[in-house]
């Protein structure tokens, strides 16, 4: 939006009227968040916690993981924005007022997660796991290469997020399918919804990766029938949320054989406990939920977007459905 634009709207094109930003995240740069923002909206008050200073005065919260109860001081509050795609720590508590809820959604983000998926399914594909082992006996293990056309890979959750991903790998040369609630449609791409029958998409899957919002409907959803529907031996990424995968039950078919190998970036409980089968499990590799982050340049414009418009009376970009839960 230009100034031309704000000035037909009647809006000012500075930070005067929007209100105060605050900033809480553990896992964020305060500093590069705060000048991305300012470099779109010159002047903006933006407050990093616990500087919250007057509660009274915050409109906007940028937030990731916030503790229970966070949100109750913030009484003129007009909107929140996730720092991150999955909303699941902001909806279904109890110290939101009913403003919108928003989630960034950066291409820096997108090509992070495709290259992170697109990594373990190669990782696969090409057999490195066998060769990292092999390596270490000294052993010359040759493996003849698949095509990767004849590689089957397999996306539950087609989002924006998975439906990037399901691109990008039939863009490498796999022969990917899509399951999602809804129906979609991706070139190249089977897809797959919840009026087809879930196991005849599973039965053909050979990489089976999860990008899925956890939600009260996900939870858990990867369970031992769904990796029993599998064929034996078959592959697990999962770039999305640690509880939609069942662990007890995926931790069974890592060491019965029916599930081969995983490359987990997301657990139950993060991070992961230095106790969990996880880490000394031979075909697992762990990640420490990276697959993905956000990139403050990239993602301010939206963030500085959604503040004018909100503060306009208009709607955020890439606001969520909190009954939904994405
Ligand atoms: C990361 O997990 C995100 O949801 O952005």
């Amino acid at each position: 939006m230009n100034d031309q634009t704000f000035a037909d709207q009647n809006l000012k094109p500075t930070s005067e009227g929007y209100g105060a930003v605050l900033f809480y995240s553990e896992f964020d740069d305060p500093n590069a968040w705060g000048d991305a923002l300012k470099t779109n909206i010159p002047g903006l008050d933006f407050r990093v916690y616990p500087d919250v200073g007057n509660p009274d005065d915050v409109r906007h919260i940028l937030a990731w993981k916030a503790y229970p109860g966070f949100f109750e001081p913030f009484r003129n509050l007009a909107q929140v924005v996730n720092l991150g795609a999955g909303v699941d720590a902001l909806v279904g508590r109890n110290d939101l007022p009913d403003v919108p809820i928003s989630r960034l959604s950066d291409p820096g983000m997108v090509a992070l997660m495709r290259s992170y998926v697109l990594f373990s399914v190669i990782r696969y594909a090409r057999d490195i796991p066998s060769f990292e082992k092999a390596q270490r006996r000294r052993e010359w293990h040759y493996i003849h290469p698949r095509p990767l056309h004849q590689i089957k890979v397999g996306i539950l959750g087609l989002g924006h997020l998975g439906a990037a991903v399901a691109s990008g790998l039939r863009e490498a040369g796999f022969d990917v399918r899509g399951w999602d609630h809804a129906t979609k449609s991706i070139a190249g791409v089977k897809c797959y919804s919840a009026a087809d029958d879930r196991n005849e998409f599973l039965s053909e899957v050979e990489i089976l990766v999860n990008m899925m919002p956890l939600t009260p409907g996900t939870t858990g959803l990867i369970d031992r029938d769904l990796l029993n529907a599998l064929p034996r031996g078959a592959k697990f990424v999962n770039a999305s949320r640690g509880p939609v995968v069942d662990e007890p039950a995926l931790i069974e078919a890592l060491r019965s054989g029916q599930i081969g190998g995983a490359t987990l970036d997301v657990f139950c409980v993060e991070p992961l406990p230095a106790d969990h089968p996880f880490w000394t499990m031979e075909n697992v590799l762990v990640t420490p939920h990276l697959a993905s982050i956000t990139v403050p340049e990239a993602a301010a414009r939206d963030v500085a977007e959604s503040i004018r418009r909100v503060s306009a009376g208009g709607e955020p970009l890439h606001r969520v459905d909190p009954q939904r839960g994405y």
